[in-house]
């Protein structure tokens, strides 16, 4: 392939990959954004396979179509319940990707060919923050997988004088990172080199096991955003133009959904960066929670539903683990043909993933005009006369605004309680994602209808 044409098939690929931004940022256009993506994808992998470097193209053939199987395979196998665990560890594959093509670059025993004086002082800095960025994504992504996995506790790992600690570790990454630059001889800059590694390692764990609760949707986001700066710092040691544009694309598109999501939880961005966020008093509820729930069955959910003129249906996690969105679309037919004003109040981290309720009900074609954000449908829950919570629970909890005391304390939540008639659908009293007894359930207001969601919401269309 000639210089001319990787250079066109790289702005092409880049073209599309802006494209396919574009599309997923509105539901409508989101299986455009997906089929451009991959089309930019399947362009730069062609382009950089076939390109200039023709040396070693059995290996790495070899190396993709084994790749290639592994990932198709657990891409097939994985439930939807599952995707954030597995995003969490592909964005360590390309953490530890850039660590190792880091010290490759420093290894390489060309390298003194192609730098020297200032030039080989900006490839060392390249090479720096690549293995820093890429080592602090790989443990931080690692420890997100096992704390969405269930593996390590959703509690937050409060270690005394952390932001001492914190601040001691990147001044001394700093002063590594002048020497390291200044370094004599190879061996001195690999030493060097590996103990600012080990020290971003470290820095990865302490960062994701201090945040806790209901904050892990910031951190996932957060680490896909370091996951696109350490594909663009490896575009920089290998002077591949197409992944310092793809890295930069992934690295600010993440960071900005990071800050849109630290608002949405009315927490601080810097304060996510720095590692573990909240008030150090948020340790748990002082709230105790007097009362009994009361239940209710399908049969008279169904009778609820038939008289109400204003019903919102708030889904979460549940929904999504009972696969209920289907039967949850015909009801909302039904309903709506008999007059009633229907519409969804999604919160912008109910699920597992950004945008998880929103896939999932777009799946089983409920329009989009009655879906509606949480800022968008709260003011008129005091309207509502019926409320169907469908397996949600920290998103729908009230001691975030009750009980400054809460681990979830301070997050924005959709305001159920102030509806005629709440109905809760799960299996249990069992609390949420972040741990914390949830107040709604034990409201006058509220009725529990416990059972699998899906069975819930059947018997209920089946009443209709
Ligand atoms: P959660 O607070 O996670 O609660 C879900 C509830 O669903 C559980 O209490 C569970 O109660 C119930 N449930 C589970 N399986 C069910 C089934 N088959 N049928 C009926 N109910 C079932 O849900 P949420 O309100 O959507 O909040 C999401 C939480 O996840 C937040 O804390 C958020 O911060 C966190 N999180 C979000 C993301 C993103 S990006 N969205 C990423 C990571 C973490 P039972 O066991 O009693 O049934």
């Amino acid at each position: 392939m000639t210089e001319g044409l990787l250079t066109a098939a790289y702005i092409i690929a880049s073209i599309l990959f802006i494209l396919s931004l574009r599309g997923l940022s509105h539901q409508e256009s989101a299986r455009k954004g997906n089929i451009y993506g991959m089309s930019g994808m399947l362009i730069a992998i062609a382009a950089t396979i076939f390109g200039s470097q023709s040396a070693g193209l059995e290996s790495v053939l070899a190396a993709m179509i084994i790749g290639g199987i592994i990932g198709g395979v657990v891409a097939m196998r994985v439930e939807m319940t599952g995707m954030p665990q597995l995003v969490a560890i592909l964005h360590s594959f390309v953490g530890l990707a850039a660590v190792l093509v880091g010290y490759a670059n420093y290894l390489d025993p060309n390298a003194a060919l192609h730098f020297s004086g200032v030039e080989k002082t900006i490839h060392d800095i390249e090479i720096y923050l690549g293995v820093l960025i890429g080592a602090v994504t790989f443990t931080g992504s690692l420890i997100a997988f096992g704390k969405l996995q269930g593996v390590i506790g959703s509690n937050p790992l409060l270690l005394p004088a952390r932001h001492w600690l914190n601040l001691g570790l990147g001044v001394a990454v700093l002063w590594i990172g002048t020497e390291f630059v200044n370094a004599e001889t190879v061996s001195a800059g690999v030493m060097l080199l590996a103990v600012m590694t080990l020290i971003a390692l470290a820095f990865g764990v302490h960062m994701v096991m201090a945040i806790g609760g209901a904050d892990m949707p910031v951190v996932v986001s957060m680490l896909n955003s370091y996951s696109g700066w350490a594909a663009a710092a490896t575009g920089f040691m290998l002077s591949n133009d197409l992944l310092i544009i793809t890295g930069a694309l992934v690295g600010s598109s993440g960071a900005i959904l990071s800050y849109i999501m630290s608002r949405a939880m009315n927490r601080s961005f810097i304060s996510v960066i720095a590692g573990g966020f909240g008030t150090t008093s948020a340790q748990g509820s002082t709230v105790q929670i007097h009362g009994e729930s009361t239940s209710i069955t399908a049969e008279e959910t169904a009778e609820l539903l038939k008289y109400a003129k204003n019903v919102i249906i708030v889904p979460g996690y549940g929904m999504a683990v009972a696969q209920a969105q289907h039967p949850v679309a015909e009801i909302t037919k039904k309903l709506r043909a008999n007059g009633a004003n229907v519409r969804f109040g999604i919160h912008p981290v109910a699920g597992r993933l950004p945008g998880h309720m929103n896939v999932l009900l777009a799946e089983a074609r409920v329009p989009y005009d009655i879906v509606l954000e949480m800022d968008e449908i709260n003011a008129d829950f005091s309207d509502t006369d019926v409320v169907l919570v469908i397996g949600a629970n920290d998103t729908v909890n009230p001691s975030a605004q009750d009980d400054p005391a809460s681990p979830i304390a301070g997050m924005p939540v959709l305001e159920v309680w102030k509806a005629t008639n709440v109905i809760v659908m799960k299996r249990s009293m069992a609390s949420g994602y972040a741990g914390v007894a949830n107040p709604l359930f034990f409201k006058e207001n509220t009725s529990m209808l416990f059972g699998d969601a899906k069975t819930g919401v059947d018997t209920i269309l089946g009443k209709l």
